[in-house]
C-alpha cells in the first residue's frame, strides 16, 4: 500500500532556514482549521454577506473577515513574523518583532463561490524582513522575484495545500485527521494545453490582442490555431491555476476598458505574485500580457492590481504573438 509522507517530515527535510519552516508550517497549519469552517458552511454561520466593504471597495463575507482574523491572529503569534498584509485589510500589521519574514495572503480567494458550495482557497506569499529595525509597508513593495515562500490551499472536492518553498512545487492533500500527506512531490506545468480559462462575458472590454487570441482559440480546428480548445471557469483564480498547475492550460485577466487606468482586477501582492511564483517554478510562465513576468512587477502600493496571462509555456507564447 502507498504511504504518503506527513507534511512535517517533508518540511523537516527542505532546505531551508528554520525560521522560515515555521512561518510556512503555521500557514499550512491554519489552512486546516480555514477547511474546517469552509466545510461547516452553513453550520459554522459562515455563509452571507458581512456588511462591510473591504479596502477595494468590494463587499466582504463572512468567511472573508473570519479567515482574515484567524490567520492574521496564527501569524501575528508566529515567533518568526514581523508583519503581516492581507486582501481584507487597509494596512499592514506589524507584530512589533524584527526581521524574519514578511507574509501577505489572500484569506479566501474566489468568495463569491462561498455560498454556492464551490471551490475557494487561500494564497499566501513570504517575503525577507528587514533586519534590525520595523517592517514598514514600503518593505512589502519588492517585487514578487524576492518571495522566498508562496502557495495556496484549495478547499474543493480534496483539500490541498501546493506550495514552493525551494525549487520545486509540491501537493500536499488533506487526510480524514487533518494532517497534510505528501501527493504530489513535483508538479510541473505541461508546456501545451488545448485550455484556457477567462471570463467571456468581458469579451467587449478587452483590448484587441486578448480578443484576437480568444476568438482565434474559439475558431478551433479549422480557424489559424488549427486545434480544438476547451475553456473552464470556476471564478476562483486559485481553482483555475490548480487546475492549470494539475493538467496544464492558461488563466487570463486582462486589462479591460471600464477601468483604464487599473492594470486588471487581481491583486499583485495577494495573488498574482504568488501564483506566478508557482508556474514559473512549474515550469510555466506567469505575464502580464504574454511577455512581462509578472515577477518583475514591482508594486508601488500594497493593493496594486495587475493584468494576468498565465500557464503552459507554449500557449502564453501565442497569447503575446497575438
Ligand atoms: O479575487 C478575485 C477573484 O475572485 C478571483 O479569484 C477570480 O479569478 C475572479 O475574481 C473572478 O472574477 P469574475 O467575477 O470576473 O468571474
Amino acid at each position: 500500500m502507498t504511504t504518503f509522507a506527513p507534511f512535517s517530515d517533508w518540511l523537516a527535510g527542505q532546505e531551508a532556514p528554520e525560521a522560515l519552516k515555521t512561518v510556512v508550517a503555521a500557514v499550512a497549519e491554519e489552512c486546516v482549521a480555514i477547511s474546517r469552517v469552509v466545510s461547516l458552511g452553513a453550520l459554522a454561520g459562515a455563509l452571507g454577506v458581512a456588511g462591510s466593504v473591504n479596502v477595494q471597495d468590494e463587499e466582504q463575507k463572512k468567511l472573508d473577515v473570519m479567515t482574515n482574523d484567524m490567520l492574521t491572529d496564527r501569524l501575528k503569534g508566529c515567533a518568526a513574523v514581523a508583519a503581516v498584509g492581507s486582501e481584507e485589510m487597509d494596512l499592514i500589521e506589524p507584530t512589533g518583532r524584527q526581521g524574519g519574514y514578511l507574509v501577505t495572503f489572500d484569506p479566501l480567494d474566489g468568495s463569491s463561490n462561498i455560498d454556492i458550495n464551490a471551490p475557494v482557497g487561500t494564497i499566501f506569499s513570504i517575503l525577507p524582513a528587514p533586519e534590525g529595525r520595523a517592517p514598514a509597508e514600503a518593505d512589502f513593495l519588492i517585487g514578487g522575484r524576492h518571495q522566498v515562500s508562496a502557495g495556496y490551499a484549495v478547499y474543493g472536492a480534496q483539500t490541498m495545500l501546493v506550495l514552493t518553498i525551494n525549487e520545486g512545487v509540491t501537493g500536499f492533500t488533506l487526510d480524514d485527521q487533518g494532517q497534510w500527506r505528501l501527493t504530489h512531490p513535483d508538479i510541473r506545468v505541461p508546456a501545451d494545453t488545448k485550455e484556457f480559462a477567462i471570463n467571456m462575458s468581458n469579451r467587449r472590454h478587452w483590448a484587441e490582442p486578448v480578443r484576437r487570441y480568444i476568438d482565434a482559440a474559439l475558431a478551433g480546428k479549422t480557424g489559424p490555431r488549427a486545434k480544438d480548445f476547451n475553456m473552464r471557469w470556476v471564478a476562483a483564480m486559485v481553482a483555475d491555476v490548480h487546475r492549470i498547475l494539475m493538467r496544464g492550460g492558461v488563466f487570463l485577466y486582462p486589462w479591460d476598458q471600464r477601468e483604464p487606468d487599473r492594470p486588471g482586477k487581481l491583486r499583485l501582492l495577494y495573488e498574482g505574485a504568488p501564483m506566478a511564483l508557482l508556474i514559473e517554478r512549474a515550469g510555466g510562465k506567469a505575464t502580464t500580457d504574454g511577455t512581462q513576468p509578472i515577477l518583475d512587477v514591482v508594486p508601488t502600493r500594497l493593493h496594486d492590481r495587475v493584468a494576468v496571462a498565465l500557464g503552459s509555456a507554449n500557449e502564453v507564447d501565442a497569447i503575446a504573438a497575438a
